[in-house]
């Protein structure tokens, strides 16, 4: 089983989690030219801005970089379910004054495709990742005649057997201490969701191909350790939110480094689909998980306008404060000297 420092001819077995929404090509540039690899995430990106960013890159570092998309099925939108999430809130629009019909719906989130992959064959990215399962067959094929590894989450054995028997590189094994999305696309039940160290051993027997541990690994013995449990790698995310190459809000960075960061849950109130972040005043009023909710991404725009008005006065009490369960690894460093401080014990 190749580690992914053989796999991809890079020098640390460090990934720098794709994280949409927080950091950009600057972050990735910086972690593939520390030895890491850096990662690109697209799930927020138009097809021209992914075009910039790709190019930024060829431009910033010869090191192999990571380039991640959403594979999620279009929703089909529920008018009913739609208004009663927009009852829910509408104590909120009364508050701060906004007109609920006014709302625009629609997804904020586009999967990949055929346009993104025309992009890709313009810079062939040495990897490619995917959250949320695969795209369709004749679109992950055109993925690998790029020439691209293939890297894919899963939060289940069952999932790390459907992506290998579907020809990825390697499987992320996402434990649920991991910030942001859940990665999990065969089942919605979130009593399969199990830590770290409880996954990645389970994974590591049940396929061949390399394994990266993610998910709660925030320093340099947790990187040994998650190594010393078969990983063939290690994905990190909650520990890079603080670098100067992310593009964290001020709001976010305050709950990070505060003790509210000691608060997570898993919720589906901000996006439709469960992901891990600091508790705010809407996941405390609403409990984290509703039933109400519509199905990703369509989740997002009934909240748009709530997050930007409290966002104006320095609320994050509608906004999703991602971050895993361990963010004692934050800190005000540059990327790169936090990724060789992350591979230090091996
Ligand atoms: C702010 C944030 C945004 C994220 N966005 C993405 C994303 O766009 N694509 C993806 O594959 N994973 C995303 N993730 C999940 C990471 O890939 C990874 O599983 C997680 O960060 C690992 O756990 P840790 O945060 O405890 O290090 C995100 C995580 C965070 C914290």
């Amino acid at each position: 089983m190749p580690t992914l420092t053989e796999l991809l001819g890079i020098e640390l077995p460090i990934i720098q989690a794709p994280m949409a929404g927080v950091q950009g090509s600057a972050m990735a540039i910086a972690v593939s030219n520390a030895g890491g690899l850096g990662s690109l995430p697209c799930a927020m990106l138009t097809v021209d801005a992914l075009r910039k960013e790709l190019e930024a890159i060829r431009t910033q570092t010869t090191g192999p970089c990571n380039v991640n998309f959403f594979c999620h099925a279009a929703p089909v939108a529920d008018a009913g379910r739609e208004a009663a999430w927009r009852a829910a809130l509408g104590p909120y629009y009364r508050r701060y004054g906004i007109d609920p019909a006014a709302i625009p719906e629609g997804p904020a989130r586009a999967p990949f495709s055929a346009e993104f992959a025309d992009v890709l064959d313009e810079y062939r990215p040495a990897v490619v990742s995917f959250h949320f399962g695969l795209p369709p067959a004749p679109l992950l094929a055109r993925v690998k005649a790029l020439g691209a590894r293939v890297f894919s989450s899963a939060t289940t054995v069952d999932e790390a057997l459907w992506l290998e028997a579907r020809g990825v590189d390697a499987v992320i094994a996402q434990g649920v201490e991991a910030g942001g999305h859940r990665g999990m696309f065969l089942s919605d039940d979130l009593t399969t969701q199990v830590g770290t160290f409880a996954l990645l051993p389970q994974i590591v027997r049940a396929v061949k191909v390399p394994v990266v541990a993610a998910g709660g690994i925030a320093d340099a013995q947790g990187v040994a350790a998650a190594m010393a449990l078969g990983a063939a790698g290690v994905q990190i995310g909650t520990a890079y939110l603080l670098c100067p190459e992310a593009t964290t809000s001020a709001i976010h960075r305050a709950a990070l480094t505060s003790a509210a960061a000691r608060h997570t849950a898993l919720t589906n109130l901000l996006t439709g689909r469960p992901a891990r972040g600091i508790m705010n005043r809407l996941m405390r009023d609403l409990g984290p998980i509703s039933g109400v909710a519509p199905a990703f991404p369509l989740a997002v725009s009934a909240i748009a306008p709530l997050r930007a008005k409290a966002e104006a006065e320095g609320s994050g009490d509608f906004s999703p404060l991602w971050s895993g369960q361990n963010a004692t690894g934050c800190r005000e460093v540059p990327a790169a000297q936090l990724t060789r401080e992350l591979a230090a014990r091996l």
